[in-house]
């Protein structure tokens, strides 16, 4: 090799190393050189078959009658010790005492740590992981668990099968002021910079879960983040939780994904992962959809007045067909060489015609009212 080749090779590992190092030194971001799309080259997991987040098409999902309510274990007995509350440059993260966990699921699950996911303050909405029909939420509380009875710690279990449960909380903006979160939000200003770690005083978690705990979408998926191990068993609960919008923008505005030494300062935002592909994957409902729900009044109106529409238009054509069957026997009965019949026979016959008009629109009149009123009588 001549003294050019070995220079040019020299060069790409130094810069080789260099890249290596700085992975290593910030290992990934959502936007940039190592942002989402690059993920996958340093973590091979992100380029798998079963990520999350995904976007979840309801019209597509599989009720299951076994998936029983999740039952948070502990949440609401947070004790007297702080919570810890740190800015790890991806997120906020509130580490949990090890007595929380999860029942409902095969296994028994350890409470871990719970985070955020949200956008930028801007006007655009679509800052949630998770999506529903292709539309995001404004945020979202994931809260982790490990399966504490097939693995001795988290990092044994992340890597492995069935080894974790996170509940995904799609989190929208209203008028109302969310007070749980404030036990969050209030402590954010004390972890501005990456790296930074505070006590806050313990709460209960439970608090910031949606009450229908029993209506939840399940699959598998992985860490939304690297090293996106796929050993996750999903919960998306069905019911939002609502915060105010000045909550919303505290928590999108306050944070640097910056540690506080670095000289250029940079806003913690958009930390949510695109949804991947399902790929074969099948979402579970715990509830069942559409068809089951109780119908409006708006569309009890609708069904009766399409069954009354459906009626006439039926009274209609039979009416034509009787004539038609009619007018065409009289022309079988009729000899063609007959003469024209007098308007005095044919009066009588007029006046029957008419007769069974009568008689014919007063049987569906019936049958109309006799549906409507069965219809009605099945509705609950
Ligand atoms: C987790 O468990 C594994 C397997 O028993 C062990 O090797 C490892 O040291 C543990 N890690 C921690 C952080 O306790
Ligand atoms: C997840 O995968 C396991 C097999 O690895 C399967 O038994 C289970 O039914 C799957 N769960 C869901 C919700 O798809």
């Amino acid at each position: 090799m001549d003294s050019l080749g070995l220079f040019i090779l020299l060069l790409l590992l130094c810069f080789q190393g260099t890249a290596a190092s700085d992975a290593n030194k910030s290992p990934w971001t959502y936007t940039g050189s190592v942002g989402q799309s690059q993920w996958s080259e340093y973590f091979p997991d992100c380029g798998g078959t079963s990520q999350s987040p995904i976007d979840v098409v309801t019209t597509q999902t599989k009720y299951d009658p076994t998936l029983s309510p999740l039952t948070p274990l502990g949440y609401n007995q947070h004790g007297s010790k702080p919570f810890t509350l740190h800015n790890n440059g991806h997120t906020v993260v509130i580490e949990l005492p090890e007595w929380m966990g999860l029942g409902g699921l095969p296994w028994l699950f350890t409470a871990v740590q719970m985070h955020l996911h949200w956008g930028n303050g801007g006007p655009d909405h679509g800052s949630s992981e998770h999506t529903i029909n292709g539309l995001s939420a404004d945020a979202e509380l994931h809260v982790v668990h490990y399966n504490s009875e097939l693995y001795p710690n988290i990092s044994a279990a992340m890597r492995q099968r069935n080894g974790l449960a996170v509940l995904g909380i799609l989190i929208v903006t209203g008028e109302e002021t969310n007070l749980a979160f404030n036990n969050i939000l209030s402590y954010l200003s004390r972890i501005r910079n990456a790296d930074q770690k505070a006590f806050i005083p313990a709460f209960d978690v439970q608090s910031l879960l949606p009450k229908d705990l029993g209506s939840y979408y399940r699959y598998n998926g992985s860490l939304t983040t690297p090293p996106c191990y796929q050993g996750v068993i999903w919960t998306l609960f069905h019911e939002m939780v609502q915060i105010s919008k000045a909550q919303l923008l505290k928590l999108e505005t306050i944070l640097y994904a910056s540690r506080a030494e670095d000289h250029e300062k940079m806003l913690l935002q958009d930390n949510y992962r695109v949804t991947q592909p399902l790929n074969r994957r099948v979402i579970f409902t715990s509830f069942s959809g559409e068809s089951r729900k109780e119908l409006t009044s708006g569309e009890v109106t609708a069904i009766v007045i399409g069954v009354m529409c459906g009626c006439v238009g039926l009274a209609v054509i039979v009416r034509f067909i009787v004539k038609t069957i009619r007018s065409t026997s009289s022309w079988d009965i009729l000899p063609s060489n007959r003469p024209a019949p007098t308007p005095r026979t044919k009066e009588p016959e007029t006046a029957k015609e008419k007769q069974q008009d009568v008689v014919l629109n007063s049987t569906t009149e019936g049958q109309k009212t006799e549906e409507s009123s069965s219809f009605l009588q099945t509705e609950p």
